[in-house]
């Protein structure tokens, strides 16, 4: 028997606000997040739907340092930024507030004063590392050093991102500190941990036994976590970014960004609802519901829990977590260092006003069970192939003829005048709402947005081949019933695709004239208005003679030259970071050879010379066909510069040759010795010159 709720708190992930939020964020968290909240909204439910910005941890401050500004700066940047394109894309939060608030550092310290008091911490001293001349402890991320696994010298203490490797500080050769460049040093520092292993039974009961109705890449990890065995976690870090350890003896220690953020939606519900705050947190009629992605699972299922549990006071628990896997964008990874990404702010302003095609795709396209791509093809295919040519078309083509046939007011029949096949459709339209609230119910999204779409299908399949156009002239009281059932249907498309397209679910509904909601973002209680959810899968909440507005588009094609611009967009991208990338190689000097004897340097000749003549080598990328005089005589040498010189870039050119290099076939063409090359700081190949002209066949030793 399921429980019976009173209300719901629904909570999204506190982005971090040290960059701003891209459509893999939105995909995985907020859009779900928002369809829930607005399903449960029109249900008539009472929803808090709590965000904010998490402001805490270390990259911030990396950030800061790297811009010479304050992490406040960066944040208070951020936060602005992120909150504005939440709001434009319709994330209809109750209320999205920031960790740096007052309010929150105070809720913060008083639950770690809690439970400390409570003794339910255990404090360790443990030997860190320590940057001598700036005087801090450095978290792991701080330290850097060359990867024992590839040899890469930029790996972090904590991992290295060039073979993916997990380290430790200890294992960096030639470890050093990423503020002062110094050697780090040991030190001994004391921490508060939560003993996560004294839960161990606990959450064993409350999730393996008490939860296995939650999505199987939860469940999974979650059990794994528990099987392998949980540990004490560190809840304290050294650092002067975040909330202070309320502790007399803790000065210059924070608490951890992973303690004080989920803290965070309690705060901010505290600062939206004062006095009423208890209740969402405190009442087992209180539903709590997680939306996050699948790198936050452990926090949200294991950690925050075992702290709630700590504290006790009545403390709720989540009742579902219903984490995503990640969105990947054209094949590869999202990244925000190299800028692998479609910004929220971007996109909006290069689409002015489609915020719901967006929101429809990245919901179709869900990273649901798994990772998924996004493609800006699939995106135009929605978009042309559903969006306009389904939903827009029937609404569009429905109302227009009410318009022309009706004058604009629904046309009214009498129950004898339905044939079998105006009765089959009467009877499949609530068959795909309940589908669609079952989906709904169970966080099935992209099977949800599926059914909607069917509705819409249904409607535009019967309009087309019912062909009222055609019958009007002859038969205007069977064209009055095909529109009445047109028009219902698209009234339960403006409920129907609310929740994932707001936007144009107002357009439709006050063009249908039912008054759209009054207030979309409405704190806590349902929307007043017409339009409820349990009015789906009705035909009769039209009535004869209510009077419809003209028809506007819903949605329009997007035409291949936008595509376009997107994906030379994104190709462009793809081409500075590979040249970075090479640039990056080039810059890491190679480690000296094995040593040589004179003997053996001196078996090579090593020669001035001048290019007289210089072609691309047919069917190549590659090579120049090259023809030098070396001084001793004229020969061909091939050479694999054309990616990096034309041949008139040689012409006249004096280089440096080996010229006793054994001759070889290169595509048919003998080349007679080698150019002396080297790699430049971007990774390009140059040719080494004297450093004035000399005569040719100078020897070089
Ligand atoms: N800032 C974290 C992230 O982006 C999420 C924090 S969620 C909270 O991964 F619960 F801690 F707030
Ligand atoms: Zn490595």
């Amino acid at each position: 028997m399921e429980k019976s709720y009173k209300r719901h708190l629904i909570t999204a992930a506190l982005p971090y606000a040290n960059g701003s939020v891209h459509i893999g964020h939105l995909a995985g968290v907020y859009v779900p997040a928002d369809i829930y909240v607005r399903y449960l909204r029109l249900k008539g439910e009472e929803v808090l739907f709590v965000c904010g910005s998490d402001e805490h941890g270390v990259p911030i401050t990396f950030k800061a340092k790297d811009l010479g500004c304050s992490p406040q700066e960066i944040v208070d940047k951020y936060h602005s930024i992120i909150k504005d394109s939440f709001n434009r894309f319709g994330i209809s939060f109750s209320i999205y507030s920031r960790t740096s608030s007052k309010i929150h550092h105070q809720t913060a310290a008083e639950f770690f004063k809690k439970l400390y008091q409570d003794g339910k911490f255990i404090e360790q001293e443990s030997e860190q590392y320590y940057d001598p001349s700036a005087k801090v402890f450095l978290a792991d991320r701080y330290i850097m050093g060359t990867c024992p696994k590839c040899g890469n010298e930029k790996a972090y203490g904590d991992q290295c991102e060039k073979c993916g490797s997990t380290l430790s500080p200890d294992e960096l050769i030639d470890p050093h500190s990423r503020l002062s460049g110094e050697k780090p040093v040991k030190k001994m520092t004391k921490h508060w941990y939560l003993p996560l292993d004294k839960y161990e039974g606990w959450l064993k009961e409350w999730i393996i036994d008490g939860h296995k109705e939650w999505k199987t890449n939860v469940y999974g990890q979650c059990k794994s976590w528990i099987d392998g065995g949980l540990r004490p976690r560190a809840v304290t870090r050294d650092l002067d970014w975040g909330v202070p350890v309320p502790l007399e003896e803790a000065q210059g220690k924070v608490l951890y960004v992973w303690f004080d953020a989920p803290i965070g939606y309690i705060s901010n519900t505290k600062e939206l609802l004062p006095n009423d705050w208890e209740k969402w947190w405190k009442s087992p009629d209180t539903r709590m519901i997680h939306f996050i992605g699948k790198d936050n699972i452990v926090f949200h299922c294991i950690v925050f829990p075992s702290m709630l549990k700590a504290y006790g006071d009545g403390f709720i628990l989540p009742e579902n977590v219903p984490a995503n896997e990640f969105l990947n964008l054209e094949g590869d990874k999202i990244s925000t260092s190299r800028n692998w990404a479609i910004w929220l702010e971007e996109y909006l302003e290069q689409f002015p006003g489609q915020q719901d095609v967006m929101r429809y795709v990245l919901c179709a396209n869900a990273p649901e069970t798994k990772d998924n791509d996004f493609t800006w093809k699939d995106f135009q295919a929605r978009n042309n192939s559903e969006l306009v040519a389904i939903y827009g078309n029937f609404v569009n083509r429905a109302l227009v003829l009410t318009n022309k046939y009706f004058g604009g007011k629904v046309p009214g029949y009498a129950p004898e005048q339905l044939t079998e096949d105006d009765k089959k459709l009467i009877a499949a339209i609530p068959e795909i709402t309940k589908n669609l609230q079952d989906c709904l119910d169970h966080f099935k999204f992209r099977d949800a947005v599926k059914e909607a779409m069917n509705l819409a299908r249904l409607g535009n399949k019967y309009l087309t081949d019912t062909e009222p156009w055609k019958v009007f002239k002859t038969d205007p009281q069977r064209v009055a019933v095909i529109l009445n059932l047109c028009l219902q249907i698209c009234a339960n498309l403006s409920i129907a695709f609310e929740p994932f397209c707001p936007f144009s679910s107002k357009k439709l509904q006050a063009m249908l004239n039912l008054s759209p909601k009054k207030d979309d973002i409405c704190p806590v209680s349902a929307p007043e208005g017409k339009i409820r959810w349990d009015m789906l899968g009705r035909t009769d909440f039209l009535k004869e003679g209510d009077q419809i507005g003209t028809a506007e588009l819903l949605f329009s094609k997007i035409e291949d030259e936008t595509i376009q611009v997107q994906t030379d967009r994104l190709a462009r991208i793809k081409k500075e970071n590979q040249e970075k990338e090479k640039a990056e190689q080039a810059k890491q000097v190679q480690p000296q050879k094995p040593e040589c004897t004179f003997e053996e340097f001196e078996k090579m000749d090593i020669r001035t010379a001048t290019v007289l003549e210089a072609e691309a080598v047919p069917k190549t990328d590659k090579l120049l066909k090259l023809t030098i005089d070396t001084g001793i005589d004229k020969r061909v040498i091939v050479s694999g510069i054309a990616e990096y010189y034309k041949p008139e870039d040689m012409l006249g050119r004096q280089i440096c040759i080996l010229a006793n290099l054994k001759p070889r076939k290169i595509r048919g063409i003998e080349s007679q010795g080698m150019i002396l090359m080297a790699k430049d700081s971007s990774g390009k190949m140059r040719f080494i010159t004297p450093e004035e002209v000399m005569v040719n066949g100078a020897a070089i030793g």
